[in-house]
């Protein structure tokens, strides 16, 4: 379960990609794996955060931030779960600003890492997230719509849209460990 099926290799290293039934249940010891003991904060929008987040929390791998071995671990404990409004409107700056600052709240450091859990949106939006944050921090991507899996969570395109057009602003952050 945790040999991954495809490894992608780009210019600057490589990601490895699981495709199998039954991941979602293995999804906590699936990012123990590849974050180790990192500070581990999850983003899903609210459709995606409703349909599995009390699952993840209360099934049989409880989804539970781990506490960091890092010096910079933060006195309020790790973030839970952040949530936006689902639909292609929340993949603006304004909701990674938003998204950005909870992080800064909870004083996330450069030993944090991102889960982004739902369509291309979630995974653009937050993968944006991760690629900014202290200049970058690890990302998995765990896609639950039919285009996430086939095509926006491999690649490592991230970004945002503006109003002169989609995906405007952006970066390429393939990146799952430092
Ligand atoms: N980065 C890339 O390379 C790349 C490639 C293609 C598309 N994209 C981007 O992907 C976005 C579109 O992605 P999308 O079609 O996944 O849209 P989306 O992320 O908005 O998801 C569509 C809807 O499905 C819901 N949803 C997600 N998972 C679900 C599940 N398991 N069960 C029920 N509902 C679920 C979401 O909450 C949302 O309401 C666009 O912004 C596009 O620009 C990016």
């Amino acid at each position: 379960m945790l040999t991954p099926q495809l490894v992608v290799t780009h210019a600057g290293g490589e990601y490895p990609v699981h495709v199998e039934p039954g991941l979602l249940e293995a999804l906590p010891q699936l990012v123990a794996h590849h974050l180790g003991s990192r500070p581990t904060t999850l983003i899903a929008d609210s459709t995606v955060a409703r349909l599995y987040l009390d699952w993840l929390r209360g099934g049989p791998s409880p989804w539970r931030p781990r506490e960091s071995t890092c010096s910079d671990q933060p006195p309020g404990g790790w973030p839970d779960p952040l949530t936006f409004p689902a639909g292609e409107a929340s993949k603006s700056r304004e909701t990674w600003g938003m998204l950005t600052d909870q992080l800064l709240d909870h004083g996330l450091g450069r030993e944090g890492g991102l889960v982004a859990m739902g369509g291309g949106v979630t995974g653009d939006l937050a993968g944006f997230v991760a690629a900014t944050y202290l200049r970058g921090i690890p990302l998995v991507q765990v896609p639950t719509t039919l285009l996430a899996m086939l095509d926006s969570s491999v690649g490592g395109k991230v970004g945002v849209d503006t109003v002169h057009g989609k995906n405007l602003v952006g970066a390429f952050h393939p990146r799952w460990r430092s």
